[in-house]
């Protein structure tokens, strides 16, 4: 299984999601470039990909300056020569989500990593996603699969709207290879949840999923055979209503 060699772009992949589905990818013999803020997190999952038997490049990158993107991309693409495929698991919320405590500076934050991010990332590897008939995962949420009050107000609307230009990307790349996936999580216990206005305890916290559950489900669309186009994935704890 897996697709040795492929090069994929991991947003995200200092912790949660992002770090275990570039472990993951990682095993299956993939190189990994790894982005996000934090060096230093990402050079421990780069340790971690090699171990598991892949490659794996530290680019540090905030993901909400787009010239810094567009850099990043040109470092992958140097190392490697260009990127096949992207899991997008860069993600932020803010524990002030309601119209009475809302701030539009977080609200801007929010939408500029969960969606405008999103965007840059896609269209700053097009033409290397069409030569290798490339996969987008897209870490959204169940917040972006249908409404979901209390997820936050600019946290589900970017979270909708990256669903919407998963389904745009579809429609309009298929003929040049490209397939992308709107992946809706449930709780998963990760760091994210400490921009829970309450923040769950270990007893909140049973039950969950894990980021290797998730990380499954992204190589499962990552791995699929390129006549297979997986729209959407909802994983969540058999407890969530
Ligand atoms: N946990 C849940 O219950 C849950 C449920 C549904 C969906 N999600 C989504 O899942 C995705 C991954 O979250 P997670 O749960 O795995 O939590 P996490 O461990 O907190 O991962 C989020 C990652 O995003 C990175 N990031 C945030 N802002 C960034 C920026 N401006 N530039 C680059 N990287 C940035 C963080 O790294 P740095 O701080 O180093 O930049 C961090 O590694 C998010 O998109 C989130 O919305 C989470």
């Amino acid at each position: 299984m897996g697709k040795p060699g492929r090069v994929l772009w991991v947003t995200g992949a200092g912790s949660g999601m992002g770090r275990a589905a570039a472990v993951a990818a990682g095993a299956g013999g993939r190189r990994v470039a790894l982005s996000g803020r934090r060096a230093e997190a990402l050079e421990e999952v780069a340790e971690a990909v090699r171990a598991a038997g892949g490659e794996a490049l530290v680019v540090p990158l905030d993901v909400t300056d787009v010239a810094a993107i567009d850099a990043a991309h040109a470092t992958i693409a140097d190392a490697w020569g260009r990127v096949d495929d992207l899991v997008l698991s860069a993600g932020l919320n803010t524990p002030r989500r309601t119209w009475s405590d809302q701030r539009i500076d977080d609200f801007q934050a929010i939408v500029a990593t969960n969606l405008t991010a999103v965007a840059a990332v896609v269209q700053a590897s097009i033409e290397d996603l069409r030569a290798a008939s490339g996969v987008v995962v897209v870490i959204s949420s169940v917040a972006g699969w249908g409404f979901k009050p209390g997820t936050g107000i600019a946290y589900a609307a970017s979270k909708t709207a990256v669903g919407v230009l998963c389904r745009d990307l579809n429609v309009a790349e298929w003929p040049n290879g490209v397939r992308a996936t709107h992946l809706c999580p449930g709780d998963v216990d990760t760091d994210f949840l400490s921009m829970r206005p309450q923040v769950p305890d270990a007893e909140g916290r049973e039950g969950m999923l894990s980021p290797d559950d998730v990380a499954r489900a992204v190589l499962f669309a990552l791995d699929a055979p390129s006549h297979v186009r997986i729209d959407e994935l909802v994983i969540t704890p058999t407890h969530l209503r």
